[in-house]
């Protein structure tokens, strides 16, 4: 079979690895991947929002199975472009991609099924956004753009001021362009946080392990907001009375809703879940594999992910067992000096013996091959992925293949997982 992975980050290498494992693949291609990407998969000049030229592709050169991973072409239509000349996708269509698409969708979405969330209120004008905010008068309060704004639309003001500052930016400078023409603002709510990522073909619903996901540049929590720093596998506060009250309560309804609103979901849906006294609420939904949660997840399962992605597409996602290994496992990102903020790009990588340790999967993110050597090219460079028998074990492994690793400017963080592992005590 020949497969095509449109996206070009740590979880689509993460993707394109798992896929490897199965024997009828026999050619994998990537739109557009990376440095590191290049030595799983052949990689094709083209952008991951470049449905049109995409589509091209796929048909010329007979894909059998195409998996969108990144937000943006899903949100796009790019299952919807593929799937009308005839080529299998995994992921789901433009109308179900909308849950992350829109966050003022999302939210109604939410409040007319009754799933737990923060409460809220939606604006089109700035001048009633801060009115609103003004007279609720309770802070911190949470500000979201409505559209995708490369995991940076969510701004928490702990006053006015901060929260003018905020609706200014999104609304009337349009940092993140359209995306901020509504807003929502939200209720701030408290508690550990759990990324839960669910297969679902709009039938059945299959939670994968849970994971921790580390967002700010810094120990300790501190620092600017990321595309995440590091994750860990599964996450000690989910219990299994918490998953089976998330099941009941939020997946299963979620599921439903969708059914209801004739935008049924298949593909892997991301429940952002907040673990509070009163119980899980959901902080977002997004309609896709996480970065940096896929590069925990998927080395823990154990059934071949390409039959579970084309059970997904061909709804009998019911009629299969798909099973986890009991193991822990922790990824650790390496990024340029200076990210989430400007970075030099273009620095020469050494990887030491990091590639050779056992239990190690080193996966590219921003790097990319210059006349034959691989050079750094993104802010999150590398996710250093180890399995162990537990957290402590995969941690320590995690970490020794980082001292191997070299370029310019490399930073990481020091505590991914202490949080997890405080947790259990
Ligand atoms: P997001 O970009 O939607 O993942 O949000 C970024 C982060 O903002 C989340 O991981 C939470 O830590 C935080 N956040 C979002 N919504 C809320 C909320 N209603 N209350 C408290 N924190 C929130
Ligand atoms: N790690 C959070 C995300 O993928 O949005």
């Amino acid at each position: 079979m020949k497969i095509l992975v449109v996206g070009g980050g740590g979880r689509e290498h993460a993707i394109i690895k798992k896929l490897k494992e199965n024997p009828k693949v026999t050619e994998i291609f990537a739109c557009p991947g990376n440095g590191g990407i290049a030595k799983d998969a052949t990689c094709v000049d083209i952008g991951a929002k470049d449905i049109p030229a995409i589509t091209d592709f796929a048909v010329e050169n007979k894909i059998d199975f195409c998996v969108v991973a990144p937000d943006d072409p899903l949100v796009l239509g790019c299952v919807d472009a593929l799937e009308a000349k005839g080529i299998p996708c995994f992921g789901p269509n433009k109308n179900a991609a909308i849950i992350e698409g829109s966050k003022v969708f999302s939210k109604n979405l939410m409040q007319k099924y009754n799933i737990p969330t923060a409460d809220y209120a939606v604006f089109a004008d700035p001048k009633e956004v801060i009115e609103y905010i003004r007279k609720k008068n309770e802070f911190p309060t949470v500000i979201k753009a409505d559209g995708l704004a490369l995991g940076k639309g969510v701004i928490i003001a702990q006053n006015l001021e901060e929260a003018e500052d905020a609706v200014k930016s999104i609304m009337e400078d349009k940092m993140f362009g359209e995306s901020g023409n509504h807003v929502v603002v939200e209720e701030f709510l408290t508690g550990p946080e759990v990324s839960v990522l669910a297969f679902t073909d709009g039938k059945a619903m299959v939670p994968m392990v849970s994971s921790m996901d580390h967002k700010r540049a810094l120990d300790g929590d501190k620092g600017l907001n990321t595309g995440g720093m590091g994750t860990v596998a599964p996450n000690p506060y989910y219990t299994k009375e918490i998953a089976d009250t998330c099941m009941e309560t939020i997946f299963l309804p979620t599921m439903r809703a969708m059914n209801a609103e004739g935008r049924t979901f298949k593909g892997c849906l991301y429940f952002g879940l907040m673990l509070t006294p009163k119980g899980p609420k959901v902080i977002e939904y997004n309609c896709r594999f996480g970065d940096p949660e896929t590069q925990v997840v998927l080395p823990l399962l154990k059934t071949d992910l390409l039959t579970v992605m084309q059970a997904v597409h061909d709804e009998t996602l019911s009629e299969l067992s798909v099973e986890f290994s009991d193991e822990a496992a922790a990824c650790v990102i390496i990024a340029s000096g200076g990210y989430p903020k400007s970075y030099q790009k273009g620095c020469v990588m050494d990887f030491g013996k990091a590639e050779t340790l056992p239990d190690v999967i080193v996966y590219h993110a921003g790097t990319a091959l210059k006349d034959g050597t691989l050079v750094t090219s993104g802010g999150r460079v590398l996710g250093v992925t180890a399995t162990g028998k537990d957290l402590e074990t995969a941690l320590q492994k995690a970490y020794a293949a980082i001292e191997e690793i070299h370029f310019d400017g490399a930073f990481y963080r020091k505590d991914i997982g202490q949080r997890a592992l405080a947790a259990r005590k």
